[in-house]
């Protein structure tokens, strides 16, 4: 939530920054902003709406002397509104009343109220109705009482409370940009003659290859040719820079015309890269010995416990069958927004399972803090190595690889959460002796196919877009599956509510029957995930019971199933597949439904509205 970039350096600036913001829209994007050190004074440039506005309005300005863009030093911030609502003013930067500071921040200041009423009984006029606007005030009143602008942050951030990233620009400080973190990701790109500030890796990866991390309660003064850090008594910390992979344009959409689809489309790639280094040779037990988790541990676990929210929630779902299945330990999965440590009977012999994209999602953070201290083990799945998960889980982490995803609505990191949650069971399973060699065996060959047959699934897009479009104008959809495909019905509910703005709900079959079934008109298509296997039948029967109340009936079948063909309006077909490794099938077509529907309803697909992707506040 909320993007944050700075640089300070020679090159040209606007350009710079507005590429970094690009780069970070992805976590917000209802108003952009930049401020620069133009000759002697801070210039802020913002608009409602996303960075292409922004770059917009800059153009204007330069056109018309509002901004010469000759600057050494500045900030930039694209937003995804908690604190007042997506407008001009309420876009950051933030000054202070004389103008001669300015702030960005993501995060939430939760005292913010008790800070403002402070200092508006002191005489302090507010302009925006953001919490951010208190620190900037807050700062600007502490140094009329210090000259030292480092003493003047270091006792405003002690008054804040919440979550916060910070970059600050002082008018008196042309060449330096200071800045703060607590709970909310910050990075420093180490550059030659020139230094970057940015809210992720990725980012920075376009213009460095060398980056330090702040930690929480960290501040630093960036220059051109210096980065300073202090604690927050004002001492001096040394912190060394880790070399990162300087990546290629991330911004590149490789000739898709959504990232979406570009990253639909990588999903058979992500899971083979994920196979190569866990499952090499399916004769062999998976590779997952980096965690260090011992086998009398594992041996010992009582209980699993998975904590995610959203997307990465389904894919515990999705998990739990196949855990459970192969394992025979209980596993229970969360919702991390809803997780109450008092009841979770979580014992030193359990393992909480932690499955966040981000890696920074707050409700997650929050619940994984508060299950550990059950002393239950942590394993942690995300797909950032620079996150705060990562750093929770350091010991017993898997990273699910799928690279950068830069489209809103999660897909392949949904399927390669699955892979690797999958690669766990089996190692556990392995480990445990819970399940036969032979099965064991088959899934893991089964696995190993899984790339061939995702690509196979993948070539049928433009036929799925004929087949889904002409459900595009209904109001309402229903998704139904049984067993391990419910969570994927939700997933593609999920899915298609996010792009489409269509109302969606997913249900377990069985439970039509027991009062949804009561919405079923000619309006609301049903779609239902039929794969050969234990649940066949009964979703057949369930299906057919939503025929008979006339819903549009459409299904994700396996090729060849006759029978839902006999059925069914549509059938979006995929290859054969056995039920448990079917999750990773199944949910190709739903995804495609979604984004067809979607591009046919002019949505905007890689940044729906009222979405960010990280979603760092609770
Ligand atoms: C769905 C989606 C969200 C996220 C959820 C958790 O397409 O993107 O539901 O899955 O906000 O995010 P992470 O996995 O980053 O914790």
């Amino acid at each position: 939530m909320c993007g944050i970039i700075g640089y300070v350096g020679d090159k040209e600036i606007v350009p710079l920054l507005l590429k970094g913001l690009q780069c970070l829209e992805y976590r917000g994007y209802d108003s952009a902003g930049i401020a620069i050190h133009e000759g002697h004074h801070l210039n802020v440039i913002k608009t409602i709406g996303k960075i292409a506005k922004l770059e917009e309005v800059l153009k204007i300005k330069k056109a018309t002397n509002g901004t010469n863009g000759h600057s050494n030093c500045g900030i930039g911030h694209t937003r995804w509104a908690t604190h007042g609502e997506p407008s001009n003013i309420n876009a950051h930067p933030h000054f202070d009343t004389e103008e001669k500071i300015a702030v960005v921040h993501n995060g939430i200041i939760r005292n913010y109220q008790e800070v403002k009423d402070k200092l508006i009984n002191l005489g302090i006029k507010f302009v925006t109705q953001t919490d951010t606007e208190v620190i900037v005030q807050l700062i600007s009143e502490n140094l009329k009482k210090t000259k030292s602008i480092l003493d003047a942050i270091l006792k405003a951030v002690k008054e804040l409370e919440g979550s916060y990233a910070i970059a600050i620009l002082f008018k008196d400080e042309p060449d330096k940009i200071y800045a703060v973190r607590k709970e909310a990701p910050l990075v420093i790109g180490i550059g030659n003659d020139e230094n970057f500030v940015a809210s992720d890796i990725p980012t920075l990866s376009q213009f460095v290859d060398k980056v330090i991390r702040l930690n929480d309660n960290e501040i630093t003064v960036v220059a051109k040719n210096a980065v300073e850090f202090y604690d927050l008594n004002g001492g001096r910390i040394k912190k060394e820079p880790q070399i990162v992979t300087k990546t290629k344009d991330i911004l590149d959409k490789k000739g898709f015309k959504h990232y979406l689809a570009k990253e639909i489309n990588e999903q058979a790639e992500v899971i083979s890269n994920l196979l190569k280094d866990f499952l090499p040779n399916p004769e062999k037990p998976v590779q997952l010995n980096h965690l260090k988790l011992e086998p009398d541990f594992i041996k010992s676990i009582d209980r699993i416990l998975i904590l995610a929210c959203g997307t990465a929630y389904h894919a515990g779902l999705t998990a739990k069958y196949v855990i459970e299945n192969l394992t025979s330990i209980p596993t229970e999965v969360q919702f991390a927004s809803e997780f109450l440590s008092a009841n979770s009977l979580l014992t030193k012999r359990s393992l909480v399972i932690g499955i966040s994209q981000s890696g920074e999602t707050a409700d997650t953070i929050t619940a994984i803090k508060k299950a550990v201290l059950t002393g239950a083990t942590l394993l942690g799945i995300t797909n950032r190595a620079d996150s705060a998960l990562a750093d929770l889980a350091k010991e017993h982490l898997i990273l699910s690889k799928a690279g950068v995803e830069i489209s809103v609505a999660a897909t392949k990191t949904f399927t390669a959460q699955i892979a690797v949650l999958y690669l766990f069971a089996v190692y556990t399973a392995e480990i445990l002796g819970t399940a036969d060699k032979t099965s064991l065996i088959k899934i893991k060959q089964e696995l190993r196919e899984l790339p061939q047959l995702i690509d196979q699934a993948l070539v049928r897009a433009e036929r799925y877009q004929e087949q889904v479009i002409k459900y595009a104008d209904k109001p309402d959809f229903v998704f139904i599956g049984r067993g391990i495909n419910y969570p994927i019905a939700l997933e593609a509910a999920l899915k298609l509510k996010e792009l489409s703005y269509i109302h969606a709900s997913g249900y377990a079959s069985g439970e039509m029957k027991h009062g949804p079934i009561a919405v079923l008109d000619p309006n609301v298509p049903v779609v239902s995930i039929v794969v050969s296997g234990e649940t066949y039948e009964r979703v057949i029967q369930n299906s057919l019971e939503a025929k008979s109340r006339k819903a549009p009936m459409i299904a994700v079948a396996i090729d060849g199933d006759k029978k839902a063909e006999s059925i069914f309006d549509t059938v979006l077909h995929i290859p054969q597949v056995s039920e448990i490794i079917s999750p990773f099938l199944t949910v190709i077509p739903l995804q495609f439904l979604a984004y067809y529907i979607a591009e046919e309803l002019g949505r905007d697909i890689d940044q729906p509205r009222n979405l960010a992707k990280s979603v760092t506040v609770e």
